[in-house]
């Protein structure tokens, strides 16, 4: 993550919930289960979230599937931990991870793809996926902001109150070329034990949908953007996986034509993801 103290995020991670307090995750998974079943998903369907976080969507969706949670920070694992005690989460890269089984639904939710560096990091994500799925198997990616959307040059203010714990998060953000560059400054307030300041510039990478929807394509999806997803400005990609599949990116073909998806309203919400990013491990672990 360019310029910034990746042990920060690790300190932040703790922090994580709290300042993304405002965000319905069960309302979230209700949609997203809703949009799973009309692509074809069966009701109990296995579910593989992959930058699972803190566990927050796996917390809903294990009361309805079997589910596996894959993150790279081992920080974020560790609250996900606490929440979803009984489920299997792995320490590992989305790009590289192998779970050697395949899964009817995979998820990557807030923006995370947004954190992978080029294209052919995503490519090779997308081909990851592909992987882990059932032939027909679905994929749901809410991307990072859509470069036309994107606004250099803003602030936002969010806070988190609750008993004994303080947050107020300001960010500000710049443009370079297809980056984006958010730099946050945290004040994390404990009662009794002060007040902390994080700052962490936070890069992501800006693709448009029909660049994200390419890249489906080419790693063995029939994809379709919907507009309406979470948050204003990303939408969410889906993907029914095509054929057996690989798992290797394909290549360029005609495009494919999908049936379009009724979609639902969402609510409005700013646009600012938190930034927790980390270091990628060299080895998948078991935890
Ligand atoms: C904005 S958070 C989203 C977490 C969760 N999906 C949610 O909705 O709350 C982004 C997550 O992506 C993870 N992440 C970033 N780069 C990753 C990578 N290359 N492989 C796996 N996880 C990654 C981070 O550790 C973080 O937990």
């Amino acid at each position: 993550m360019g310029g910034s103290d990746v042990s920060q995020f690790y300190e932040l991670a703790p922090y994580y919930d709290a300042i993304n307090d405002w965000k319905d995750y069960r309302r979230e998974v209700d949609r997203l289960e809703s949009l799973v079943r009309q692509l074809g998903a069966p009701p109990r369907a296995s579910w593989l979230d992959v930058a699972c976080g803190t566990g927050r969507h796996l917390e809903f969706l294990r009361r309805r599937h079997p589910v596996v949670g894959v993150d790279a920070s081992r920080a974020m694992l560790r609250v996900a931990r606490r929440r979803v005690p009984r489920d299997p989460l792995v320490l590992a890269d989305m790009r590289t991870f192998r779970l050697d089984r395949q899964f009817d639904v995979v998820t990557c939710l807030f923006s995370a793809v947004g954190h992978l560096g080029s294209k052919s990091d995503v490519l090779r994500t997308y081909a990851n996926f592909a992987r882990h799925l059932n032939p027909g198997g679905v994929v749901v990616v809410e991307p990072w902001i859509d470069p036309s959307r994107f606004r250099p040059g803003t602030l936002h203010l969010r806070r988190h109150e609750s008993p004994g714990l303080t947050i107020v998060r300001l960010a500000f953000s710049e443009r370079r070329g297809n980056r984006s560059r958010i730099q946050y400054h945290f004040l994390v307030g404990r009662t009794g034990r002060g007040i902390r300041h994080y700052r962490v510039t936070d890069v992501g990478l800006l693709l448009a949908r029909r660049e994200h929807l390419e890249l489906l394509r080419r790693a063995g999806f029939r994809p379709q953007f919907l507009s309406d997803g979470f948050l204003p400005g990303r939408g969410l990609l889906v993907g029914v996986k095509t054929g057996a599949g690989s798992g290797r990116p394909r290549d360029r073909g005609p495009s494919q034509r999908s049936q379009p998806l009724p979609t639902d309203s969402a609510g409005a919400r700013p646009f600012w993801r938190t930034p927790p990013r980390t270091g990628v491990p060299r080895r998948r672990r078991r935890r």
